[in-house]
């Protein structure tokens, strides 16, 4: 996933702005899609997957090394049962779909989220996805699932607090460094990027910690149109930000 596929550079991410390593996607809008059409919301995020797919495969064509999505919040769980088991059916149709050519493109796949609560035939799935692309190192597919910001950190207070305990690590010992290790991100880059489409302005719980400073970009599409072009354009507006890190510029100084 990191060697170019095509041949067009012209939209390489290595060139100009700031760098850019890890974008990140909360992709919204497939009920609204489907409803404008007079189709079921499930048919909204069967077109979600589609997107999806053109999103991992321009990602891949561009360089990019992380990308995560936004695929079941914890909060999703208040919807009607007949769209959550519709939204677990197409992740695993995904993962079945999907894992050997990912595999074979070299990406490592994790799983965000707390995996108790998933169903049982699901967390089979995704446990051997991640299983079976843990040596991958060419690109990192983060899937979140059953995944909120509050409830990541609150488990990772839990393990920290329990390895307190254990004598493995002392109190004085935790800081942001050490605390990020105990989050299902660990030991990757926070994501530089969020976009969210559908032209709603919220984080809705997602990458808390990791967001802290990720510039935002909000899309004015529904994630089932989503394509290449959409994910250029977020990274165009992305690379004439400044990021500034609570810092100033250097000119101000
Ligand atoms: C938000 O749209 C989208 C979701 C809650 C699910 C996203 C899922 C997919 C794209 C497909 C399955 C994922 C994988 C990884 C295979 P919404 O339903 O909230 O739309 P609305 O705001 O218009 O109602």
């Amino acid at each position: 996933m990191t060697e170019p596929a095509s041949s067009d550079t012209s939209h390489s991410i290595g060139s100009g702005g700031p760098g850019l390593s890890h974008v990140a996607i909360i992709m919204d809008g497939n009920g609204r899609w489907a409803n404008a059409r007079g189709m079921p919301r499930a048919a909204g995020h069967e077109r979600g997957v589609e997107a999806l797919r053109r999103t991992v495969e321009a990602a891949r064509d561009i360089g990019l090394k992380y990308l995560t999505v936004f695929s079941f919040s914890t909060e999703n769980w208040r919807r009607p049962p007949t769209e959550v088991n519709a939204l677990f059916a197409l992740l695993k149709a995904y993962v079945k779909r999907d894992l050997e050519r990912l595999k074979n493109e070299g990406v490592c796949i994790r799983i965000l989220g707390n995996k108790t609560g998933v169903p049982d035939d699901v967390a089979v799935l995704i446990e051997r996805a991640e299983r079976e692309t843990i040596s991958n190192t060419n690109c990192f597919l983060n899937i979140a699932i059953n995944y909120g910001g509050r409830e990541e950190m609150v488990r990772g207070i839990r393990s920290a607090v329990n390895d307190v305990k254990a004598g493995k690590i002392a109190v004085e010992d935790i800081n942001e460094d050490l605390f990020a290790n105990y989050l299902d991100t660990a030991g990757q880059p926070d994501p530089d990027l969020v976009i969210r489409t559908s032209g709603e302005y919220r984080l809705s719980n997602f990458l808390l910690w990791q967001a802290a400073y990720a510039e935002l970009v909000f899309a004015d599409v529904l994630w089932p149109d989503f394509g290449r072009e959409h994910l250029l354009s977020a990274i165009e507006q992305y690379k004439i930000r400044e990021r500034r890190f609570g810092a100033v510029t250097p000119e101000a100084s």
